[in-house]
């Protein structure tokens, strides 16, 4: 089967073709993160205006990379929602054009399902299999004991970890997108800032990051009214450090309460150079548990991650 992928979410339009949920014959990707970056983070009018002019180029693009015309794809999936509303309009009346035109199947897939089977691509899953997901706009741990079942053991009660990221970068004037700044300047300081590490109950699977968010704000408040210096590589590696510790705590105790036979990490912070470090050493303690993390091309925003998801949700619907 083949699957034609399309992702307009947020700022980035793409549009891939995957076949049986695993072979990737294209994945293009228009990033419009040098467009947004004047604005110091994503502006739904403008991402959604460049979507509509991009759109139909990607997506000939991604056809014409895989070989294929519209008449080989059997079917159309593309993300419905999260998003921004606007943005995601352009992918789905493009994927709706599509398929009337060509008489094609098609399925709206979540945004979150798309980033958890990024991890496909590379690894079958093993069940029950436990998803970390860490983006800009969630922070979860899902459950799957199966193909498409999805259970929610714990998320975030206020901000997304990508989204902390964002705002520290902000504060320490490093520009946006934050994750990949924060992450390159936490390797050239040291976590030597005390910043609170939020577990919130010993029992709880959730997160809270707006605690450690305003912490990093009252401390660059402070140095200022003082007149004193801060390090912003230092504190960025404080802050890092804050957050991922509970990342991989959190997944950890979830993994050993649920029994696990696989952990898979998604998400643009599944990027992070510090989270991949620190999850392989944790999962490397627990025996007979294996480690996912996409390849940094399909962790942020990527159409090849909705195609395969799509593919799966597709065999879902139509089991019976
Ligand atoms: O999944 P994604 O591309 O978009 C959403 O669905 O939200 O995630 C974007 C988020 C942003 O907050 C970005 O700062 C963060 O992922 N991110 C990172 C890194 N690369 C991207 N966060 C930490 N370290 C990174 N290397
Ligand atoms: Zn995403």
């Amino acid at each position: 089967m083949i699957v034609l992928g399309i992702e307009t979410s947020c700022d980035e339009t793409g549009v891939a073709v995957v076949r049986s949920g695993k072979e990737v014959l294209s994945n293009e990707v228009f990033t419009q993160i040098e467009i947004h970056k004047a604005y110091g983070g994503v502006v739904p009018e403008v991402a959604s205006r460049h979507h509509i002019e991009k759109i139909t180029y990607v997506m000939d693009a991604a056809i014409k990379k895989a070989n294929l015309t519209f008449e080989d794809i059997d079917l159309i999936a593309v993300t419905g929602n999260p998003g921004l509303v606007g943005s995601l309009m352009v992918g789905i009346n493009a994927a709706k054009a599509v398929a009337l035109a060509y008489n094609k199947p098609i399925v709206f897939v979540n945004h979150i399902h798309g980033h958890i089977y990024a991890n496909y691509i590379e690894d079958d899953f093993l069940f029950p299999l436990l998803a970390l997901v860490v983006s800009g706009g969630h922070t979860e741990l899902i459950l799957m004991r199966d193909h498409f079942q999805f259970e929610i053991l714990g998320e975030t009660l206020d901000d997304a970890v990508g989204e902390a990221y964002d705002k520290v970068a902000r504060v320490v004037g490093a520009g946006y997108p934050g994750g990949p700044i924060i992450d390159k300047m936490a390797k050239q300081g040291e976590a030597s800032y005390a910043l609170p590490k939020i577990m919130l109950d010993k029992d709880s699977l959730n997160f809270s990051f707006s605690g450690l968010k305003s912490a990093v704000i009252n401390l660059v408040n402070k140095h200022k009214m003082k007149n004193e210096e801060i390090n912003p590589n230092d504190l960025a590696a404080s802050f890092q450090e804050a957050a991922i510790s509970v990342l991989v705590e959190k997944t950890i105790k979830a993994a050993t309460e649920h029994e696990v036979k696989q952990v898979v990490v998604a998400g643009g912070v599944a990027a992070n150079s510090h989270l991949r470090e620190e999850m392989a050493q944790a999962i490397s303690a627990l025996p007979g548990v294996k480690l996912s993390i996409p390849k940094m091309k399909y962790c942020t925003d990527n159409a090849a991650m909705i195609a395969v998801a799509g593919y799966f949700q597709y065999l879902h619907e139509h089991k019976h």
